[in-house]
């Protein structure tokens, strides 16, 4: 692995998240620099940081910042505090559960630690620890999910990947995209096919970028081409990444993921989901359950500043879709490889 950009991290004094921007990849590398509540929520609803992982390191690093800020010496003010922005970056994406993660488990660190009856910068302190530690994790998990699923790889295999799971949207190697640069460090010469990814190309402009700039032998398609080269049989397994998968294996990715799992099913060909625990959340019961979210029909209507449809045309645009555990060779973690069946064998996986 030739290039490694973390998407979201604290700057040398920790008083400000630096986002690369990657709304403007591939073309810029520009990074922003936010300490305020309103200015992380734009980023994370503008996509300049995005992918499930990302979106949960920098929740937490901006609840961070924005409570570095407040001058009290009140636990209770800075609780009030932490609430206020933490709901305002909950309600910035309704799927990815790595949010709604990374929020709660500051809360609980807060908890603890007002508990044993700390004072407020100590409680900073902790918080500022807390979000470092999410990010640590992130790195690790990224190379263990990797190692597991490099077991269901062979040198020489074509791999299609949808939208993107790599070190942009999470810290380290991705998820999908990790057993990609594992396997090139080892001398595996995978033939990555990446689809473009429509509405907003985050598998031309990012995975592509990425892979590209690492050395690795990466082709990008457009996501209606998927059906064509997996008939060619170019594509011995498909590996994507996930927003959030439910209790009973069903699992949410980016738009069009579901159209790929169905065209694999019909080929034959190896389906697996690649995400860490964080991402599987046992609240949610079913695939059913997981809250799309819909974004603005300009991002159709008019891509990357060109009208590409008619001004007024009605346009629908879910960002993603839900995958049922059928169409699931395995879900691939940290943890391990869960094979069917899901519900089962995902619970074991939080046992301890
Ligand atoms: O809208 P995005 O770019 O945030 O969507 C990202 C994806 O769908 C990723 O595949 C998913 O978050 C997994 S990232 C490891």
């Amino acid at each position: 692995m030739t290039k490694s950009i973390v998407p979201a991290r604290l700057n040398e004094s920790n008083d400000k998240l630096i986002l690369l921007d990657q709304t403007l990849l591939p073309e810029e590398e520009k990074y922003l620099e936010l300490d305020t509540k309103e200015g992380v929520w734009k980023a994370i609803k503008n996509l300049s940081v995005r992918g499930a992982p990302a979106i949960g390191i920098a929740a937490a690093y901006g609840l961070y910042v924005c409570l570095k800020k407040i001058e009290t010496d009140s636990v209770s003010e800075l609780e009030k505090e932490l609430v206020k922005i933490s709901d305002h970056l909950a309600a910035s994406r309704p799927t990815a559960v790595n949010l709604f993660w990374a929020l709660k488990r500051m809360k609980k660190r807060f908890d603890l630690e007002k508990n044993e009856g700390k004072n407020v910068q100590e409680i900073k302190d902790a918080l500022l620890e807390e979000s470092n530690q999410i990010l640590k994790e992130d790195q690790e998990m990224d190379k263990a999910i990797g190692e597991h699923a490099l077991r269901l790889l062979e040198p020489g295999m074509g791999l299609l990947t949808h939208c993107n799971a790599g070190g942009l949207a999470t810290s380290g190697y991705g998820t999908a995209e990790a057993p990609m640069y594992l396997g090139c460090d080892r001398g595996y010469d995978f033939k990555i096919y990446a689809d473009e990814t429509r509405p907003l190309l985050q598998g031309a402009r990012i995975t592509a970028f990425e892979l590209y700039e690492a050395g690795l032998d990466v082709t990008v398609i457009t996501d209606n081409m998927a059906a064509q080269v997996m008939k060619e049989g170019k594509i011995d397994a498909v590996l994507v990444g996930s927003d959030r998968i439910a209790a009973n294996g069903d699992a949410a990715n980016k738009i069009g993921t579901l159209g790929v799992a169905i065209l694999a099913k019909e080929y034959g060909i190896p389906f697996y989901f690649l995400a860490p625990t964080s991402t599987i959340d046992l609240e949610t019961e079913t695939g059913a359950d997981i809250e799309i979210e819909l974004r603005d029909p300009e991002e159709i209507r008019n891509g990357f500043g060109k009208r590409t449809a008619p001004k007024e045309v009605k346009a629908y645009n879910p960002a993603f879709d839900v995958t049922p555990k059928e169409y699931i060779t395995a879900i691939i973690t940290e943890k391990g490889i869960v094979e069917p069946p899901f519900r089962e064998n995902i619970k074991k996986l939080f046992k301890d």
